[in-house]
């Protein structure tokens, strides 16, 4: 039987690029976008359904009526979104994953795809290299959040057998959706910024240096890890995922190179301490070898693929 996939929050930085990776490799009328919000224009080409994924009932209508056997849950509040209201945040974050894992089981959904993210580190975990396994003492709500996820996924595996698979990632670069409100969005506005006005104010300081990968790469990470064979799978937490690891002042470096006059300034806000809590690069070792990951994108390659790509998209 052919599957049929349902990604939750669809409308997002991620999912827009997802579902037209997903929609590419198995067909439009396979992959059901959804979100609370009206479809991305880029989603046109296959199903779409309003979906609020705090309403129980409407989550299991959707994965009833349309025989749903895969889900990909991308629903949430980021990292400084959620600093700003943090127990609207928790709420959101929690009541989503729990509420689509028992739907999971209820509706014998085979697979379920979650993602967690660098912040379920904090300010004690090794900052370098950081293991797989290590301290967790995450400050911020969103780890918080990831880190009992983390828990939550790894539970529904143990006890009622349910496939659900997680990656941490890193902060996504991306071009063709706009981000939802972390701390790693600098690293995409800088690029707006530097094609619209050749100067940028960066909300983090200068060395600050954080794990970031470019989207294509992230989106080819999720579906290798979601094909891989289940006995491959060892780890039912989230993996860690590597990429690069840069500071503003070297991502600004790197931008020069194409725009020789780009100028940088940095007046660092609240972010600046979510930052300063996480990592400054990863140790995907286990990834590596449980099922063959290896990143692409280095910053230069990164660098070049997103102003070729921006510049085109904000000259329509
Ligand atoms: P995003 O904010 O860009 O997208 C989230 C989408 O969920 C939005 O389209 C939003 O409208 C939708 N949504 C919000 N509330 C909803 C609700 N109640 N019902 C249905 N849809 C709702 O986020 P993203 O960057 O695409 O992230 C997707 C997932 O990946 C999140 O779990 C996030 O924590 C994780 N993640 C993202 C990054 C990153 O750098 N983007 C890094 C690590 C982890
Ligand atoms: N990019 C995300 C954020 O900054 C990391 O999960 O919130």
């Amino acid at each position: 039987m052919e599957d049929t996939i349902l990604i939750i929050g669809a409308g997002g930085q991620i999912g827009v690029e997802l579902a037209l990776a997903l929609r590419a490799r198995y067909g439009n009328d396979r992959v059901i976008a959804s979100d609370i919000k009206d479809p991305h224009p880029l989603l046109s080409d296959g199903p779409f359904v309003h979906l609020d994924v705090m309403d129980a009932d409407a989550v299991r209508q959707v994965v009833q009526g349309k025989k749903v056997t895969q889900i990909y849950l991308l629903a949430a509040i980021l990292s400084a979104t959620g600093e700003k209201n943090p127990l609207w945040a928790w709420d959101i974050n929690m009541k989503s994953l729990l509420s689509v894992l028992d739907i999971c089981v209820q509706e014998k959904v085979s697979k379920l795809y979650w993602p967690s993210s660098i912040a379920v580190f904090g300010p004690t975990t090794p900052e370098n290299h950081t293991p797989q396994k290590t301290v967790l003492e995450p400050t911020t709500v969103y780890g918080i959040s990831k880190y009992a996820g983390e828990l939550w996924c790894q539970y529904y595996f143990n006890k009622y057998g349910l496939d659900v698979r997680s990656i941490r990632y890193p902060g996504l670069i991306s071009w063709k959706s706009a981000p939802g409100g972390g701390t790693t969005d600098y690293a995409i506005d800088i690029y707006i910024e530097a094609l619209q006005k050749g100067s940028y104010t960066c909300f983090l300081s200068e060395n600050t240096y954080l794990p970031m990968m470019y989207m294509d790469d992230a989106i080819r990470a999720t579906i290798e890890l979601m094909e891989a064979p289940k006995e491959q799978i060892r780890n039912r937490l989230a993996y860690n995922l590597g990429g690069i690891s840069f500071s503003p002042a070297e991502i600004a470096a790197s931008i020069r190179r194409h725009i020789p006059g780009f100028t940088i300034s940095y007046a660092p806000d609240f972010r600046q301490a979510i930052a300063d809590s996480w990592p400054n690069s990863i140790d995907d070792s286990e990834a590596h070898k449980d099922w063959g990951w290896k990143h692409e994108y280095d910053l230069e390659s990164m660098t070049s693929a997103m102003l070729e790509n921006l510049k085109v998209k904000l000259a329509q």
